[in-house]
This record gives structure tokens, C-alpha cells and sequence, in this order.
């Protein structure tokens, strides 16, 4: 039997006092709507169904790359009014969960667990809270079958005091679904179609309800506002440092570093407090990341130091690399085994050769850099004339002098050396010594002019 995904992302979202739609608002750098999209693949969802209302072309632009079905709910008159859109979308056929796009942190293994053995019955995931106020109470029978699910707004003062509340978070066929939600009708304190309604008259057709819990109540938590959200960014982040931690990795600070996105981080990895990884990052064995780095989208080898200050991004850094303090390396950057790139350095589309030392003040764009080459304090390459780009190549065991310019396009073949404050506009050959400075000049008995 196959698996539709039906995500509401219909709401308004008004307690997020934001011009951007609610589902969108991002948790770890992802939107919400994307974390919930990312469990129903993992799912192995056939399809996944977004019914969206409020800013909706906002949501389908947020979610270009989304593989799913968009169906529009102008008016919001209910979650069964919302799911009933959705069946619209869905072959009927299949089995249908019910998910929402402001709830992001579900994992795959309690929807599993969801899923598990509910054919011609409906599954429902239910939690127990020690304050249920708001959400809909689970009603069931002396025999503790479910009969139904009675609202906030609609409960007596009996049922108020039930902790078992409704996730939202359900399953049944496509068909079933269908058939029952044409039978609810608004006739409650809020005149809307709710979805909770289907589980009444499920219970009275004979139908079973079977439920289950999330491992985690935060699973099920929805987010309403920038608190709510917060709180869920902070879970959320100890849930990763957590796993790292359990994995071998350091973490002088597990409540002090912030992973938006995919980490592959080997044991024995040390990382000191205020450091945030982003995108595709993967760090090797005995490595050590200095205080407030930012790594995103990098591979970073094995036994490498990344001192404090540093912004890494889009690079690859070989093994036995050192980098920083202070350091900027830019997108297509490529520091090879046993190179040292030091302070206040910026480096951008370039590789640095094995052995290679680019230690001080230096700015290093667009070259191309041989192995055990010596860059002095100051150096720039001047890849930009104004209107394009261009190379700059350094061959093996060059020596460049502090304060050298080099006007690319230029080569400076092997072996060669150039001394300090040079400016380098013509290719240099192979083992030379190349000076380009004006003669230094005395003049004795010079006085300097004084003030009248
Ligand atoms: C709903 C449940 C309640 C449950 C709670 C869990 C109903 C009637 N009640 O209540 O039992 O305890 O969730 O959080 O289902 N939405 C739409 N279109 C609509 C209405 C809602 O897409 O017309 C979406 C919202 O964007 C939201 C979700 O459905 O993501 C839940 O809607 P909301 O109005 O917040 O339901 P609750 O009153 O919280
Ligand atoms: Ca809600």
C-alpha cells in the first residue's frame, strides 16, 4: 500500500507578527514546512500534499525544490475543511497521514511506530500533558477504546481534566478518510469542520482507533511564535550535540554550538564554545575548531587546527592544516596537506599547495599555488582590473618578499624569489631573484622644514 503525506500549512500564523508566512519562518536554517517535508520523504512517502492558504505564492517560492502537490485553501474554515482539500490530491487509495507544517521536529521512527499494522482502522498519535489547556482531549471508554475527541472551546469542566490530548498527528486510507469527513459538519463553539470530529464517528461505525505516543512530548510541539520557535531551535540544537557527543566528539560547550544543516564530524574532533556549522560540513579525525568559527559547506581533514575567528566557507582543507586566528577563506578555496594559513588572511577561489605558507596580512584571489611556497606578510594578488578577473600562478618553492603585489595575469615559475615590496607585472622565470623597488636614497644633512 502506498503512502500520501498531507502537510497543512493553510494557517495564518498571526502570532509570529511577521510579514513572512509562519511555515517558512526557519528552524536550524531549514523552514519549518521543510523539516516536515524531509520526515514524509524519509517516510517513504509516494506523494506529499501541501495545503497552503495565507501567502501562498511565499510558501511555493520558499519550497521551489519541494516534489509535491500544492492545493489551495482560500478560506480557512477547519482542519477537516483543510484535509478535505488535500484529499483532493491524494490517490484515495493509499494509506494518508496527516502532518503540519508548523510542527517540525516529528522523527521518522514515532510516525513509524504510527504506521505500524493500522489497516481498516484509523491510527492516531496522542500524548499526555501535565497542562493539556488548548488542545483537543482524548475521550475513551470504559474498555479504553477511543470514542472521540472533544475541543477546548467545546469540553466540560469533566473533560477539561483529561491529560491525553490530540497530536493532530493521524492515518487511515485515503477512501476511509474521505467517507468520513463528508459527515462532519461546523455545529461547535468555533463554527468550524474539525478533522478531531472523524474519530466519533469512526467509533460509532465500529471502526477501531489505535494510538500511539511520540518518544519525545517536543515531537508534537507546534510552533505559534518567535518563543515557541526558540524553544524549539534550542531542543532541537541538543538533540545534534547530543548524538555528536555520543559519537566522540568534544564539545567544550554542548549548549554553545549550532548545527544548521548536515554534519559528518569524526570522533576525537575537539570544538570550543560559539562555533556554528552550516550546510554540508565534514570534519576529520583529531581536529581541533577554535571559539566563534563558522564553518559552512566545507571538508575539513584530519588533525587540523582552526584557531578562534575564523569564517570557512565553500573550502576544502587537506590534513595537518593549521588556519587562523582570524582567518577568511572563501568559496572554492583548497588548502592542501600541511599547509599554514595564519592571521587576518583572506583567501578566495585559490589553492594553496602542500607545505605552502601564507601566514600574515595577506590577500590571495584566484591562484593557483605550488607546493612549500613562502607568501610574506602583506602580500596581495591583484586579481582585478576593474571589469574582469584574472590568474595568478605560483609555482613550487617560490619565496615571496613581504608587501608584494603581483598583477595577475602573471606566473612566477619555480624556485624563484622576489623580494620585499615588490610589484610584480611580467612573469618571473624559473630560480630567479626578482626586485622591483626604487633605489634606496640618502640625502645627508637634510633638515626638515619648520614651522613659521
Ligand atoms: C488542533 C486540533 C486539536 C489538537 C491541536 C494540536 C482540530 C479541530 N483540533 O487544534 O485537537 O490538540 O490541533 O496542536 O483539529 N489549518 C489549516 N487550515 C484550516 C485550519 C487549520 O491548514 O482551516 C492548519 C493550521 O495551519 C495548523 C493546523 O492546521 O498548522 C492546526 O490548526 P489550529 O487551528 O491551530 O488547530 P488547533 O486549534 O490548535
Ligand atoms: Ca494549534
Amino acid at each position: 500500500m502506498g503512502l500520501s503525506v498531507v502537510i497543512l500549512a493553510a494557517g495564518k500564523g498571526t502570532r509570529m507578527k511577521s510579514a513572512m508566512p509562519k511555515v517558512l519562518h526557519p528552524l536550524a536554517k531549514k523552514p519549518l514546512v521543510e523539516h516536515v517535508y524531509d520526515t514524509a520523504q524519509k517516510l517513504g512517502a509516494d506523494e506529499v500534499v501541501i495545503v497552503y492558504g495565507h501567502g501562498g505564492e511565499q510558501v511555493k517560492a520558499g519550497c521551489y525544490h519541494f516534489k509535491a502537490k500544492w492545493v489551495e485553501q482560500k478560506e480557512q474554515l477547519g482542519t477537516g475543511h483543510a484535509v478535505q482539500h488535500g484529499l483532493e490530491a491524494v490517490n484515495l487509495k493509499n494509506d494518508v497521514l496527516i502532518l503540519y507544517g508548523d510542527v517540525p521536529l516529528t522523527s521518522v521512527e514515532s510516525l513509524q511506530l504510527l504506521l505500524e499494522d493500522f489497516e481498516n482502522k484509523i491510527a492516531l498519535m496522542t500524548v499526555r500533558l501535565e497542562t493539556p489547556t488548548g488542545y483537543g482531549r482524548i475521550i475513551r471508554d470504559k474498555h479504553d477504546k477511543v470514542t472521540g475527541i472533544i475541543e477546548q472551546k467545546d469540553a466540560s469542566e469533566e473533560q477539561k481534566k483529561i491529560n491525553e490530548v490530540n497530536t493532530g498527528i493521524l492515518a487511515a486510507r485515503g477512501e476511509l478518510l474521505k467517507s468520513l469527513l463528508e459527515r462532519v459538519d461546523n455545529n461547535n463553539a468555533q463554527g468550524e469542520y474539525y478533522l478531531t470530529d472523524i474519530f466519533a464517528l469512526a467509533a460509532k461505525d465500529g471502526i477501531e482507533i489505535i494510538t500511539s505516543h511520540p518518544s519525545e512530548p517536543w515531537e508534537v510541539e507546534g510552533i505559534n511564535n518567535r518563543l515557541q520557535l526558540a524553544a524549539l531551535e534550542r531542543i532541537h540544537q541538543a538533540n545534534i550535540a547530543n548524538k555528536l557527543m555520543a559519537d566522540g566528539v568534544t564539545l567544550v560547550d554542548p549548549a554553545r554550538i549550532d548545527i544548521r544543516g548536515q554534519v559528518d564530524i569524526s570522533n576525537d574532533v575537539f570544538i570550543d564554545v560559539n562555533v556554528i556549522i552550516e550546510g554540508n560540513v565534514k570534519i576529520g579525525t583529531g581536529t581541533t575548531i577554535g571559539p566563534n568559527v563558522v564553518v559552512t559547506n566545507s571538508t575539513i581533514g584530519e588533525n587540523v587546527t582552526i584557531k578562534a575567528n575564523c569564517v570557512i566557507e565553500d573550502t576544502i582543507i587537506g590534513n595537518n592544516v593549521d588556519v587562523g586566528p582570524f582567518a577568511r577563506l572563501r568559496p572554492e578555496t583548497y588548502l592542501h596537506d600541511n599547509s599554514r594559513v595564519g592571521n587576518f588572511v583572506e583567501i578566495k577561489k585559490s589553492d594553496i599547495g602542500a607545505g605552502s605558507k601564507v601566514n600574515h596580512l595577506s590577500y590571495i584571489g584566484d591562484t593557483e599555488m605550488g607546493k612549500n611556497v613562502n607568501i610574506g606578510a602583506g602580500t596581495i594578488t591583484c586579481n582585478y582590473d576593474g571589469a574582469n578577473k584574472h590568474k595568478t600562478v605560483i609555482k613550487d618553492n617560490v619565496f615571496v618578499g613581504s608587501d608584494t603585489q603581483l598583477v595577475a595575469p602573471v606566473v612566477v615559475e619555480e624556485g624563484a624569489t622576489i623580494g620585499a615590496g615588490a610589484t610584480i607585472t611580467k612573469n618571473v622565470d624559473k630560480d630567479n631573484l626578482v626586485i622591483s623597488r626604487v633605489p634606496q636614497k640618502s640625502i645627508n644633512g637634510w633638515e626638515r622644514p619648520k614651522k613659521k
